[in-house]
Protein backbone atom coordinates (compact mmCIF):
# COMPACT_ATOMS: atom_id res chain seq x y z
CA UNK A 1 0.00 0.00 0.00
CA UNK A 2 1.42 3.87 -0.96
CA UNK A 3 0.47 5.12 2.05
CA UNK A 4 1.88 8.65 1.36
CA UNK A 5 -0.22 10.84 -0.74
CA UNK A 6 0.20 14.28 -2.13
CA UNK A 7 -3.26 16.58 -2.78
CA UNK A 8 -3.07 20.23 -4.67
CA UNK A 9 -5.90 22.32 -5.19
CA UNK A 10 -5.46 24.13 -8.10
CA UNK A 11 -8.65 26.18 -7.16
CA UNK A 12 -5.82 28.18 -4.54
CA UNK A 13 -3.64 28.24 -7.33
CA UNK A 14 -6.66 30.59 -9.69
CA UNK A 15 -7.19 32.93 -6.38
CA UNK A 16 -3.07 33.42 -6.07
CA UNK A 17 -3.15 34.42 -9.66
CA UNK A 18 -6.11 36.68 -9.66
CA UNK A 19 -4.67 38.18 -5.99
CA UNK A 20 -1.23 38.74 -7.85
CA UNK A 21 -3.19 39.97 -11.02
CA UNK A 22 -4.84 42.81 -9.15
CA UNK A 23 -1.88 44.23 -8.39
CA UNK A 24 0.15 44.59 -11.53
CA UNK A 25 -1.17 47.19 -14.69
CA UNK A 26 -2.82 44.96 -17.08
CA UNK A 27 0.35 46.20 -19.40
CA UNK A 28 2.38 43.51 -17.49
CA UNK A 29 2.54 39.93 -17.88
CA UNK A 30 2.77 36.77 -15.59
CA UNK A 31 5.47 34.91 -16.49
CA UNK A 32 4.85 31.80 -14.20
CA UNK A 33 7.56 29.87 -12.99
CA UNK A 34 6.62 26.01 -13.40
CA UNK A 35 10.39 25.01 -13.67
CA UNK A 36 11.01 21.20 -11.48
CA UNK A 37 7.85 19.83 -12.05
CA UNK A 38 6.42 23.10 -10.63
CA UNK A 39 7.89 23.61 -7.72
CA UNK A 40 7.24 19.75 -6.79
CA UNK A 41 3.35 20.91 -7.86
CA UNK A 42 3.04 18.48 -10.81
CA UNK A 43 3.81 20.50 -14.48
CA UNK A 44 0.97 19.36 -16.17
CA UNK A 45 -2.08 20.55 -14.06
CA UNK A 46 -0.60 23.67 -12.51
CA UNK A 47 0.55 24.63 -16.19
CA UNK A 48 -3.39 23.63 -17.53
CA UNK A 49 -5.41 25.35 -14.90
CA UNK A 50 -3.10 28.74 -14.86
CA UNK A 51 -3.18 28.98 -19.13
CA UNK A 52 -7.44 28.66 -18.14
CA UNK A 53 -6.97 30.94 -15.52
CA UNK A 54 -5.71 33.55 -18.80
CA UNK A 55 -1.80 32.84 -17.98
CA UNK A 56 0.21 33.86 -21.39
CA UNK A 57 3.93 33.44 -20.44
CA UNK A 58 5.35 30.06 -18.27
CA UNK A 59 8.93 29.83 -17.79
CA UNK A 60 11.31 27.06 -17.06
CA UNK A 61 14.66 25.75 -16.92
CA UNK A 62 15.09 23.01 -19.16
CA UNK A 63 13.46 22.15 -22.72
CA UNK A 64 12.24 18.80 -21.36
CA UNK A 65 10.09 20.89 -19.30
CA UNK A 66 9.14 23.47 -21.86
CA UNK A 67 7.18 20.45 -23.71
CA UNK A 68 5.87 19.36 -21.07
CA UNK A 69 3.82 22.61 -20.20
CA UNK A 70 3.75 23.09 -24.01
CA UNK A 71 1.49 19.93 -23.65
CA UNK A 72 -0.61 21.55 -20.82
CA UNK A 73 -0.81 24.61 -22.48
CA UNK A 74 -0.69 24.33 -26.40
CA UNK A 75 -1.05 28.27 -26.84
CA UNK A 76 1.30 29.55 -24.12
CA UNK A 77 4.26 31.09 -24.59
CA UNK A 78 7.18 29.06 -22.71
CA UNK A 79 10.98 30.49 -21.93
CA UNK A 80 13.48 28.07 -21.36
CA UNK A 81 15.35 29.76 -18.48
CA UNK A 82 18.54 27.66 -18.99
CA UNK A 83 20.83 27.78 -22.06
CA UNK A 84 19.76 25.28 -24.68
CA UNK A 85 21.96 23.13 -26.69
CA UNK A 86 21.88 23.05 -30.44
CA UNK A 87 20.49 19.77 -30.74
CA UNK A 88 17.65 21.49 -29.02
CA UNK A 89 16.67 24.14 -31.84
CA UNK A 90 14.63 22.65 -33.77
CA UNK A 91 12.67 21.07 -31.22
CA UNK A 92 12.32 24.36 -29.28
CA UNK A 93 11.08 25.74 -32.80
CA UNK A 94 8.90 23.42 -33.95
CA UNK A 95 6.68 23.70 -29.81
CA UNK A 96 7.21 27.30 -30.59
CA UNK A 97 9.14 27.79 -27.56
CA UNK A 98 11.64 30.98 -26.94
CA UNK A 99 15.08 30.14 -25.86
CA UNK A 100 17.82 32.43 -23.93
CA UNK A 101 21.07 33.41 -25.02
CA UNK A 102 23.66 34.05 -22.14
CA UNK A 103 26.80 35.05 -24.23
CA UNK A 104 27.88 35.67 -28.02
CA UNK A 105 29.35 32.19 -28.20
CA UNK A 106 26.00 30.62 -26.97
CA UNK A 107 24.28 32.88 -29.36
CA UNK A 108 26.46 32.10 -32.24
CA UNK A 109 26.43 28.71 -32.10
CA UNK A 110 22.13 28.57 -32.00
CA UNK A 111 22.23 30.50 -34.95
CA UNK A 112 24.49 28.21 -36.30
CA UNK A 113 22.21 25.46 -35.46
CA UNK A 114 19.20 27.45 -36.71
CA UNK A 115 20.41 27.92 -39.62
CA UNK A 116 21.34 24.32 -40.37
CA UNK A 117 17.88 23.98 -39.48
CA UNK A 118 16.45 26.26 -41.50
CA UNK A 119 14.35 27.61 -39.18
CA UNK A 120 14.52 30.73 -36.57
CA UNK A 121 14.65 30.61 -33.16
CA UNK A 122 12.72 32.86 -31.03
CA UNK A 123 15.46 34.34 -28.12
CA UNK A 124 15.40 36.53 -25.15
CA UNK A 125 18.94 38.11 -24.12
CA UNK A 126 19.77 37.03 -20.63
CA UNK A 127 22.06 39.55 -18.81
CA UNK A 128 23.71 38.53 -15.32
CA UNK A 129 23.69 41.81 -13.70
CA UNK A 130 24.99 40.11 -10.26
CA UNK A 131 23.92 36.87 -9.59
CA UNK A 132 26.87 35.35 -11.35
CA UNK A 133 25.50 32.49 -12.84
CA UNK A 134 23.72 32.50 -16.38
CA UNK A 135 24.15 35.52 -18.66
CA UNK A 136 26.13 37.86 -20.33
CA UNK A 137 28.75 40.02 -17.63
CA UNK A 138 27.34 42.78 -16.32
CA UNK A 139 27.90 46.15 -17.87
CA UNK A 140 27.76 43.75 -21.07
CA UNK A 141 29.70 45.68 -24.29
CA UNK A 142 27.87 46.88 -27.36
CA UNK A 143 30.56 44.50 -29.15
CA UNK A 144 28.86 41.32 -27.17
CA UNK A 145 25.82 42.76 -27.75
CA UNK A 146 26.33 43.41 -32.06
CA UNK A 147 27.70 39.45 -31.96
CA UNK A 148 24.31 38.66 -30.97
CA UNK A 149 22.15 40.99 -32.82
CA UNK A 150 24.06 39.80 -35.85
CA UNK A 151 22.80 36.32 -35.87
CA UNK A 152 20.39 36.39 -38.60
CA UNK A 153 18.57 32.83 -37.26
CA UNK A 154 17.95 34.62 -33.77
CA UNK A 155 14.71 36.36 -33.47
CA UNK A 156 15.52 38.21 -30.19
CA UNK A 157 12.58 39.73 -29.13
CA UNK A 158 13.33 40.06 -24.97
CA UNK A 159 15.82 40.72 -22.51
CA UNK A 160 15.71 39.84 -19.27
CA UNK A 161 18.00 39.40 -15.76
CA UNK A 162 17.22 37.27 -12.45
CA UNK A 163 17.87 39.12 -8.86
CA UNK A 164 20.48 37.83 -6.55
CA UNK A 165 19.05 38.95 -3.87
CA UNK A 166 16.17 41.60 -2.65
CA UNK A 167 17.54 42.40 0.70
CA UNK A 168 15.90 44.99 2.91
CA UNK A 169 19.04 46.08 5.04
CA UNK A 170 20.82 46.56 1.91
CA UNK A 171 18.89 47.91 -0.60
CA UNK A 172 21.85 48.96 -2.71
CA UNK A 173 22.20 45.38 -3.98
CA UNK A 174 18.87 45.13 -5.63
CA UNK A 175 19.50 48.98 -6.81
CA UNK A 176 22.70 48.31 -8.35
CA UNK A 177 21.55 44.98 -10.03
CA UNK A 178 18.20 47.37 -11.54
CA UNK A 179 20.38 49.64 -12.68
CA UNK A 180 22.61 47.17 -14.58
CA UNK A 181 19.33 45.95 -15.97
CA UNK A 182 18.21 49.42 -17.23
CA UNK A 183 21.68 50.06 -19.04
CA UNK A 184 21.72 47.09 -20.29
CA UNK A 185 18.03 46.67 -21.97
CA UNK A 186 18.83 50.79 -22.89
CA UNK A 187 21.93 49.65 -24.74
CA UNK A 188 19.87 46.54 -26.43
CA UNK A 189 16.80 48.31 -27.66
CA UNK A 190 18.70 51.46 -28.98
CA UNK A 191 21.02 49.08 -31.24
CA UNK A 192 18.20 47.13 -32.21
CA UNK A 193 15.94 49.98 -32.86
CA UNK A 194 13.49 47.73 -31.19
CA UNK A 195 11.66 47.79 -28.07
CA UNK A 196 12.41 44.59 -26.14
CA UNK A 197 9.94 42.56 -23.70
CA UNK A 198 11.46 43.37 -20.48
CA UNK A 199 11.03 41.03 -17.38
CA UNK A 200 13.34 41.28 -14.01
CA UNK A 201 11.60 40.15 -11.00
CA UNK A 202 10.95 37.03 -9.22
CA UNK A 203 8.92 36.52 -6.74
CA UNK A 204 10.37 38.67 -3.71
CA UNK A 205 11.04 41.65 -6.30
CA UNK A 206 7.58 41.53 -6.85
CA UNK A 207 6.81 42.34 -3.45
CA UNK A 208 8.97 45.00 -2.70
CA UNK A 209 9.55 46.63 -6.44
CA UNK A 210 6.42 47.61 -7.91
CA UNK A 211 8.53 49.86 -10.33
CA UNK A 212 10.52 47.16 -11.76
CA UNK A 213 7.13 44.60 -13.10
CA UNK A 214 7.98 46.10 -16.92
CA UNK A 215 6.60 43.81 -19.03
CA UNK A 216 5.86 40.61 -17.33
CA UNK A 217 6.89 39.75 -13.72
CA UNK A 218 8.52 36.19 -13.38
CA UNK A 219 7.43 34.61 -10.04
CA UNK A 220 7.46 31.16 -8.71
CA UNK A 221 7.20 30.89 -5.26
CA UNK A 222 4.58 33.32 -4.76
CA UNK A 223 1.91 31.80 -6.76
CA UNK A 224 2.58 28.49 -4.57
CA UNK A 225 1.71 30.34 -1.91
CA UNK A 226 4.66 31.82 0.18
CA UNK A 227 7.14 34.38 0.52
CA UNK A 228 4.41 36.95 1.87
CA UNK A 229 4.57 35.89 5.10
CA UNK A 230 4.76 39.82 6.29
CA UNK A 231 1.03 41.07 6.14
CA UNK A 232 2.45 44.56 5.10
CA UNK A 233 3.81 42.49 1.21
CA UNK A 234 1.67 44.04 -1.74
CA UNK A 235 0.25 40.40 -2.61
CA UNK A 236 -1.26 37.83 -0.33
CA UNK A 237 -1.56 34.29 -1.61
CA UNK A 238 -2.03 31.01 0.36
CA UNK A 239 -0.32 27.54 -0.17
CA UNK A 240 -1.88 24.66 -1.44
CA UNK A 241 0.05 21.40 -1.75
CA UNK A 242 -0.38 18.81 1.33
CA UNK A 243 1.31 15.86 1.74
CA UNK A 244 -0.51 13.36 4.10
CA UNK A 245 0.64 9.93 5.41
CA UNK A 246 -0.26 7.30 7.69
CA UNK A 247 0.26 5.76 10.97
CA UNK A 248 1.62 2.38 10.91
CA UNK A 249 2.10 1.90 14.50
CA UNK A 250 1.30 3.34 18.00
CA UNK A 251 3.09 1.91 21.02
CA UNK A 252 3.53 2.88 24.37
CA UNK A 253 7.37 3.45 25.22
CA UNK A 254 8.55 3.82 28.79
CA UNK A 255 10.40 6.99 30.06
CA UNK A 256 14.34 7.20 28.62
CA UNK A 257 13.37 4.51 25.50
CA UNK A 258 15.72 5.10 22.81
CA UNK A 259 14.15 5.87 19.37
CA UNK A 260 15.80 5.51 15.59
CA UNK A 261 18.98 4.83 14.26
CA UNK A 262 21.88 5.99 17.07
CA UNK A 263 19.16 6.70 19.47
CA UNK A 264 19.69 10.44 19.27
CA UNK A 265 16.01 10.80 21.10
CA UNK A 266 14.94 8.91 24.31
CA UNK A 267 11.36 9.75 25.41
CA UNK A 268 11.25 12.62 28.32
CA UNK A 269 8.57 10.63 29.93
CA UNK A 270 6.30 7.63 29.57
CA UNK A 271 4.63 8.02 25.91
CA UNK A 272 3.14 6.75 22.82
CA UNK A 273 5.48 6.52 19.85
CA UNK A 274 3.63 6.88 16.11
CA UNK A 275 5.73 5.00 13.15
CA UNK A 276 4.40 6.97 10.24
CA UNK A 277 5.29 5.26 6.72
CA UNK A 278 7.54 8.23 4.82
CA UNK A 279 10.59 8.67 5.38
CA UNK A 280 13.76 10.11 3.05
CA UNK A 281 13.18 8.17 0.38
CA UNK A 282 9.84 10.16 -0.17
CA UNK A 283 11.44 13.30 0.23
CA UNK A 284 11.07 13.93 3.70
CA UNK A 285 14.32 15.61 4.28
CA UNK A 286 16.33 13.88 6.96
CA UNK A 287 17.52 16.85 8.33
CA UNK A 288 14.08 17.17 9.82
CA UNK A 289 15.11 14.49 12.36
CA UNK A 290 14.31 15.69 15.66
CA UNK A 291 13.18 19.02 14.08
CA UNK A 292 10.17 18.74 12.11
CA UNK A 293 6.61 18.10 13.17
CA UNK A 294 3.34 16.84 11.95
CA UNK A 295 -0.61 16.96 12.41
CA UNK A 296 -2.39 14.55 13.96
CA UNK A 297 -5.93 14.42 15.41
CA UNK A 298 -5.65 18.42 14.16
CA UNK A 299 -2.61 18.62 16.70
CA UNK A 300 0.65 19.69 16.39
CA UNK A 301 3.37 16.40 17.46
CA UNK A 302 6.90 16.82 17.17
CA UNK A 303 9.33 14.39 14.67
CA UNK A 304 11.42 12.54 17.41
CA UNK A 305 14.71 10.75 16.45
CA UNK A 306 16.09 10.32 13.04
CA UNK A 307 14.34 10.31 10.03
CA UNK A 308 14.92 6.77 8.21
CA UNK A 309 14.47 5.72 4.51
CA UNK A 310 10.69 4.81 5.32
CA UNK A 311 9.66 5.93 8.47
CA UNK A 312 8.69 9.36 10.67
CA UNK A 313 8.93 8.90 14.51
CA UNK A 314 6.38 10.86 16.23
CA UNK A 315 6.28 11.28 19.63
CA UNK A 316 2.28 11.70 20.24
CA UNK A 317 2.53 12.08 24.11
CA UNK A 318 0.70 10.01 27.13
CA UNK A 319 -2.79 8.94 26.05
CA UNK A 320 -2.87 10.29 22.35
CA UNK A 321 -5.51 8.63 20.82
CA UNK A 322 -4.07 7.66 18.14
CA UNK A 323 -3.65 4.54 16.50
CA UNK A 324 -3.07 2.39 13.63
CA UNK A 325 -4.45 3.91 10.13
CA UNK A 326 -5.01 7.63 11.18
CA UNK A 327 -3.71 9.99 8.61
CA UNK A 328 -1.03 11.94 9.41
CA UNK A 329 -0.35 15.63 7.74
CA UNK A 330 3.24 16.20 7.22
CA UNK A 331 2.81 19.58 5.11
CA UNK A 332 -0.53 21.10 5.31
CA UNK A 333 -3.75 21.81 7.90
CA UNK A 334 -5.76 20.13 9.91
CA UNK A 335 -8.12 22.47 11.48
CA UNK A 336 -6.78 25.68 12.68
CA UNK A 337 -3.40 23.92 12.67
CA UNK A 338 -0.78 24.17 9.98
CA UNK A 339 2.38 23.39 8.86
CA UNK A 340 3.69 24.73 5.77
CA UNK A 341 6.61 24.19 3.77
CA UNK A 342 8.32 27.20 4.81
CA UNK A 343 8.05 26.57 8.69
CA UNK A 344 9.36 22.88 8.35
CA UNK A 345 12.09 24.80 5.83
CA UNK A 346 13.04 26.99 8.80
CA UNK A 347 12.80 23.91 11.22
CA UNK A 348 15.45 22.08 9.09
CA UNK A 349 17.72 24.91 7.93
CA UNK A 350 16.34 25.10 4.45
CA UNK A 351 14.03 27.08 2.74
CA UNK A 352 10.14 25.81 1.06
CA UNK A 353 11.53 25.38 -2.28
CA UNK A 354 13.80 22.63 -1.21
CA UNK A 355 11.13 21.03 0.76
CA UNK A 356 8.21 21.51 -1.93
CA UNK A 357 10.79 20.03 -4.90
CA UNK A 358 12.28 17.34 -2.73
CA UNK A 359 8.68 15.65 -2.72
CA UNK A 360 9.21 12.57 -4.40
CA UNK A 361 7.65 12.16 -8.09
CA UNK A 362 6.48 8.96 -7.16
CA UNK A 363 4.03 10.30 -4.43
CA UNK A 364 0.96 9.93 -6.09
CA UNK A 365 -0.36 13.46 -6.31
CA UNK A 366 -4.73 14.36 -6.06
CA UNK A 367 -6.24 17.27 -7.98
CA UNK A 368 -8.41 19.55 -6.83
CA UNK A 369 -9.93 22.24 -9.99
CA UNK A 370 -8.01 19.78 -12.76
CA UNK A 371 -9.11 21.28 -16.35
C1 LIG B 1 15.54 33.10 -13.69
C2 LIG B 1 14.49 32.86 -12.68
N1 LIG B 1 13.40 33.64 -12.66
C3 LIG B 1 12.42 33.48 -11.76
C4 LIG B 1 12.50 32.50 -10.79
C5 LIG B 1 11.38 32.36 -9.78
O1 LIG B 1 11.85 32.61 -8.49
P1 LIG B 1 10.84 32.67 -7.25
O2 LIG B 1 10.33 31.29 -7.08
O3 LIG B 1 11.69 33.10 -6.11
O4 LIG B 1 9.79 33.63 -7.60
C6 LIG B 1 13.61 31.65 -10.76
C7 LIG B 1 13.70 30.62 -9.75
O5 LIG B 1 14.69 30.11 -9.36
C8 LIG B 1 14.64 31.85 -11.73
O6 LIG B 1 15.72 31.07 -11.74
Amino acid sequence: MQSASVTVDLNILAENISRLRAEISTDTDIMFVVKSDAYGHGIGPVTARASAEGVRWFAVAYLEEALAARKAAPKARILVLGPICPEEVLPAVQNNITAVVVDAVHAETLDLAAKEAGVTLETHVKVDTGMGRLGLLEGCSAAEFERIFACSRLNITGICSHLAAVDLKRPWLQEKQHDQFRQAFTLAESMTGRRLMRHFCSSRGVQYYKDWDYDAVRPGILLYGYGCNDPNMRVQTRPFLQMTSRMMQVKDVPEAYPIGYYSSYRATRDTQIGVVASGYADGYLRSMSNRGEALVHGKRVPVVGRISMNWITLDLGPDSGCKAGDDVTLIGEQGPESIWADRLGRRAGTIAYEILTAIHPRIPRQYVGAV
